[in-house]
């Protein structure tokens, strides 16, 4: 998800490219605003965190660009763009280690594990809004021997 500061900063077309650029596959995207009650699901194991009012005020600020990637390991490949969460560790290279200072304006937020990202993925999402389809290049990205 392309948090608010990611969209105010004219970054999702960057974010997109460098999934796309990696060899991911966009399965759904779409624009909306984050409700209340939809930020305090996504964030639910956080909840009691001292942080969590101000987190849960910023994801609903503004509109954010929420999307399923598709692609072999794809979570584990989605979080090494993602890049550390602390700014001193995240990589040049990464999306946080090129465009975030901020633990808390960090451009953009990836589930932290298959199983919550199918979770997230129904929080967001409705079946018709995920697109299964074969993309001309992808023979040449993955093998399957
Ligand atoms: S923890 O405590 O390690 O489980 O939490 P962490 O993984 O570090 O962070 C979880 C999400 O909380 C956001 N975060 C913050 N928001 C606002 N203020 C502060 N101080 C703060 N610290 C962490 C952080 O950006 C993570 O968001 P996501 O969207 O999951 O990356």
């Amino acid at each position: 998800m392309v948090k608010p500061d990611g969209v105010q900063r004219g970054l999702i077309g960057e974010v997109i490219s460098r999934i796309e650029r990696r060899g991911l596959k966009i399965a759904a995207l779409k624009m909306i605003h984050v409700t209340p009650e939809l930020a305090r699901k996504q964030y639910a194991d956080h909840a009691e965190k001292p942080f969590f009012k101000a987190l849960a005020a910023f994801v609903t600020s503004g509109p954010v660009v929420a999307m399923v990637v598709e692609g072999p390991a794809a979570n584990r490949l989605v979080r090494n763009i993602v890049g550390a969460l602390d700014p001193e560790e995240a990589a040049p290279g990464s999306i946080r280690g090129d465009f975030t200072v901020s633990k808390r304006y960090n451009v953009i937020h990836g589930s932290d594990s298959p199983e919550n990202a199918k979770r997230e993925i129904g929080l967001f999402f409705s079946g018709d809004e995920i697109f299964s389809y074969e993309t001309a290049s992808e023979k040449w990205l993955t093998v399957t021997e």
